[in-house]
Formats: C-alpha cells, sequence, structure tokens
C-alpha cells in the first residue's frame, strides 16, 4: 500500500530564515509529546477516543450497509443528505475527492448504476426548494444525519421532506424514502426512527460529530455513490499504525500538531489548508471544522481561561494563486501553509504545441496540466520559503479511498494530538451548544425559558449605529 508522506523541511530555520522553528524547538518539547502521547493513549483504553477504533470494529456494520445499498440504489435517483457540520462536512468531502466532479450531471452508467448525490447541509429555504426541483422526492432517499438527534438545521429538513413524502406517497410509501443515521439511545431522532420504523444506522455514542466520517455518517453516503468503504477504513487502519508511534519523528500526526503548536506559541495563529487538486477542495472544508471546532476553546482542562485556537483557513491550489497568495507571501508572520499534492492524478491532458512564436505562451506547448499543477505548487512553496513563510505538505501518491482514509484518520489523530499538547478538551464544544440553545430559546422551546429571559435583556441596537 502506498503511504501519504509529510514533508516538514519548509518549517524550519534552515530552508526560510530566521522566522523557522528549530530542531532544537520540537527535540525541547519532548516531554510534552510523551505526556500527551500517554494521555491518548489512555483515552483511548478508557474508552475517550472511540473514533480511533472505527477502522477495526465495523465489519458487521460494513455489511449491513452494503446489503442496505444494493438492495436500493437501483430504485431511486437521488440519494440526499439531511446534516451540517460534522455530519455533512465529511460525506461532501469523501464524495468530491472519490467520484467525478460532474458526478450528477454524468449518465446513471457512467456512475456505476449509483444515484445521484446531494447534500442539503444549510437552512437556506431557496436551495430547499431548488433542490425540490432537480430531485423527484418520489425517488429519492433522504438520509437524516444528527448525533444528537435534535439539530435545528436537520430536523427542520426532515420535518419539510416527511410531510411533503406523505402528501406524496402516503405514510407507509414514505418511509421506506427515509434512512436515519443518529445516536442509539439519545436524542429525539432514535425515538422518531424507533415509532416511524425507519431503517437506522447508529453512531457510536464515543464518536463525536466531527470524528465520525468513518462511522456511519460518512459510510452510507460513501457506500451510496460506489465509494469503497472497506478500502476507506483500510487506509485508516494503514495511518493508525503509523498514529501509535510515540516517536513524532515517525509519527505524521503527532508531528503535524507538533509544528503547528510550536508555530501557534511564535504567533502562527493561522493554518491554511491549500490542496493542489480540485478533488481535495472540500477536505479544506472538513478540516476547517475538525480544527476550529475542536481546538477554539476558552477553557483549558483545569478550568482556567485559556481563549486558545488555530484559525484554519481554506484555500485552493492553484486557483488562490490568484487571490490569496498575496497576502500569504508578504503579508503578516503568522500563517503555516499546508499545501496537500498529489503525485499522480486520474488523468492527463497535453497542452497543443501552438503559439510557439509567443513567448508568453508558446513554452506551454507539449507541457501537460499535471506538469502545470505540480510546477505552480512547487513555483508557490519557493515564493513563499523566499517570503520566509513557514509551510509544509501532505503528498498523497495519487487519490482514492485508501489514501483518502489515511489523509482523514492522519488529520483527526493530529487535532486529538493537538488538543493534548494546548491542554484542552478536543471533542466538546460548547461554543456551538451556545448557539443551538440560543436558537431554541428564541423559539420559545419549552425548558428554555430562563435562556430567553437571558437573550431578552441584551442591551437593544442603538439606531445611531446603522447606517
Ligand atoms: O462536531 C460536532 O459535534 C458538530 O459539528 C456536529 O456535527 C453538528 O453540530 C451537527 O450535530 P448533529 O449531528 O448532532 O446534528
Amino acid at each position: 500500500m502506498e503511504k501519504i508522506r509529510l514533508d516538514f523541511n519548509n518549517m524550519l530555520k534552515e530552508y526560510v530564515g530566521d522566522d523557522g522553528l528549530t530542531i532544537s524547538e520540537i527535540d525541547a518539547l519532548s516531554e510534552k509529546v510523551a505526556s500527551s502521547h500517554k494521555a491518548l493513549a489512555e483515552k483511548r483504553e478508557n474508552g475517550g477516543t472511540d473514533w480511533r477504533d472505527l477502522p477495526y470494529n465495523q465489519t458487521d456494520v460494513v455489511e449491513d450497509i452494503l446489503s442496505y445499498v444494493g438492495g436500493i440504489k437501483d430504485d431511486i435517483d437521488a440519494f440526499v443528505v439531511l446534516g451540517i457540520g460534522g455530519s455533512a462536512l465529511g460525506p461532501t468531502a469523501v464524495q468530491q475527492a472519490i467520484n467525478h466532479p460532474y458526478y450528477n450531471e454524468l449518465p446513471r452508467d457512467s456512475r456505476g448504476g449509483y444515484p445521484r448525490f446531494y447534500v442539503a447541509d444549510n437552512v437556506d429555504p431557496e436551495k430547499l426548494v431548488y433542490l425540490f426541483q432537480v430531485i423527484d422526492v418520489k425517488k429519492s432517499l433522504f438520509n437524516v444525519i444528527s448525533k444528537s438527534g435534535s439539530t435545528s438545521e436537520t430536523m427542520s429538513q426532515f420535518m419539510i421532506i416527511k410531510d411533503l413524502l406523505e402528501k406524496e406517497l402516503g405514510k407507509e410509501e414514505a418511509k421506506k424514502h427515509i434512512v436515519c443515521t443518529t445516536d442509539k439511545e439519545k436524542g429525539n431522532l432514535i425515538k422518531i426512527a424507533k415509532d416511524e420504523g425507519y431503517k437506522t444506522f447508529i453512531v457510536p455514542s464515543g464518536v463525536g460529530g466531527r470524528f465520525s466520517e468513518l462511522s456511519p455518517v460518512g459510510l452510507l453516503p460513501a457506500a451510496f455513490c460506489g465509494i469503497d468503504i472497506k478500502k476507506l477504513l483500510e487506509g485508516a487502519a494503514f495511518m493508525d499504525e503509523l498514529c501509535k508511534n510515540p516517536d513524532v519523528y515517525k509519527n505524521p500526526a503527532y508531528m503535524y500538531g507538533l509544528l503547528h503548536h510550536i508555530a501557534l506559541s511564535k504567533g502562527k495563529n493561522v493554518s491554511v489548508m491549500m490542496p493542489y487538486a480540485d478533488s481535495l477542495k472540500y477536505i479544506s472544508d472538513w478540516y476547517a471544522q475538525i480544527w476550529a471546532e475542536s481546538l477554539g476553546k476558552k477553557f483549558d482542562k483545569n478550568k482556567h481561561v485559556v481563549n486558545v485556537g488555530p484559525t484554519p483557513v481554506r484555500a485552493l491550489g492553484v486557483t488562490d494563486q490568484h487571490s490569496q497568495v498575496q497576502l500569504y507571501t508578504e503579508g503578516p508572520f503568522d500563517k503555516v501553509i499546508v499545501f496537500i499534492t498529489v503525485d499522480k492524478f486520474k488523468e492527463t491532458i497535453t497542452i497543443p504545441k501552438i503559439f510557439e512564436d509567443i513567448k508568453s505562451v508558446g513554452f506551454l506547448g507539449g507541457v501537460t496540466q499535471n506538469q502545470l499543477i505540480q510546477v505552480e505548487q512547487v513555483a508557490t512553496e519557493y515564493a513563499l520559503n523566499r517570503a520566509g513563510k513557514v509551510n509544509l505538505t501532505i503528498s498523497l501518491p495519487h487519490v482514492d479511498e485508501h489514501t483518502l482514509g489515511q489523509l482523514l484518520y492522519l488529520l483527526e489523530v493530529a487535532t486529538a494530538f493537538s488538543g493534548e499538547l494546548l491542554d484542552i478538551n478536543a471533542f466538546d464544544q460548547p461554543g456551538v451548544e451556545e448557539g443551538k440553545n440560543a436558537t431554541y430559546a428564541l423559539f420559545g422551546r419549552p425548558g428554555y425559558e430562563e435562556k430567553k429571559a437571558e437573550i431578552d435583556s441584551r442591551a437593544p441596537k442603538n439606531d445611531k449605529y446603522i447606517i
């Protein structure tokens, strides 16, 4: 199996100059690395990081998913995910990485006989109405994904669609068009699913939203897109072996986390993820959530106010060379740029040898677009180095389920390890819950009266400041 690689040369002083890190700085944290490794190993042992076992303990789940998909896929034209955050970003990232970029426009047999794929994450009335204009709900399967079973965005979509399906198909037939993915006992979705008799897949209780891509949250949508979910899990298991290593020089996830940690302590609080492959564009979206929601915290584990957290930024090479790279090169020294590169693309396209007498374009003749994107990445890396800006590169030999499983797992462990280095809880999200609770209160949900009173007592806005 081909391994993905982490190249951190350009994080170091010898390559980027004064603003780079040193090996002594890395080695000076060896005790912190050891204690963070121990803490993670203990968490794993005590069931505190159940997402780490997903590559190993889902044989029956995978069989159930594959048999369900096999039995229903020919009857549906569209598979629609109803979910948000950790229940939508992973399914989107994996589908976009593996499938054809114009997947839904392909004829069905070019999609391997699988249905079209949509994700209705946001609550935007236009988007949902427009979705109904391009799918036939009677020939669609809706996957309601909510670990908590109470997220307003997802539940609102589910309620609209349930009602629509029942009007179009009748109550009994409508049931066949809904499949739920949720916790096995917590929240209302599991209760509704049981009452209604919906097919249901379980998110293991110790697996949080943003760490759930390798659970049925991500596996079911992936399987409905013809993606090899066994290989995805094999890739994650392969990376897990590397991530068990306490030696930071042999463990890419630990090194990724540690370099960011040292950089953060030197004021580099922005982590830009810039894949040089359209297929990996949505990996940055998924990363932005896991990095931000896990590491942005007010309190450390001892309840001291720390207000820490690096800011993830999404970029795409080469597109953002023409948008953001000016800032990265000449702006403040506050960023770590993470390139993701692909050695071998699935396709090759050669630029024809025309305009040979026009110097500014003639040199492109005979070059492949594969070379162009790779050379542009090297050129951007060079420009950053020259400007003294730290950067690192994760390289995938090619994009397939195995390398993608490796990448997702590496970034998950890197996030958890960074949480230990920062001494914060990477697995909660009180800041998100606060917004969720305020929404419930503003709608007058029973049990949220105190929160409603608190919100109502806030200072009214001053018209003077609205111009
Ligand atoms: O990582 C998280 O916990 C969140 O981003 C959740 O995934 C998101 O809020 C959706 O929650 P749920 O799956 O409970 O609907």
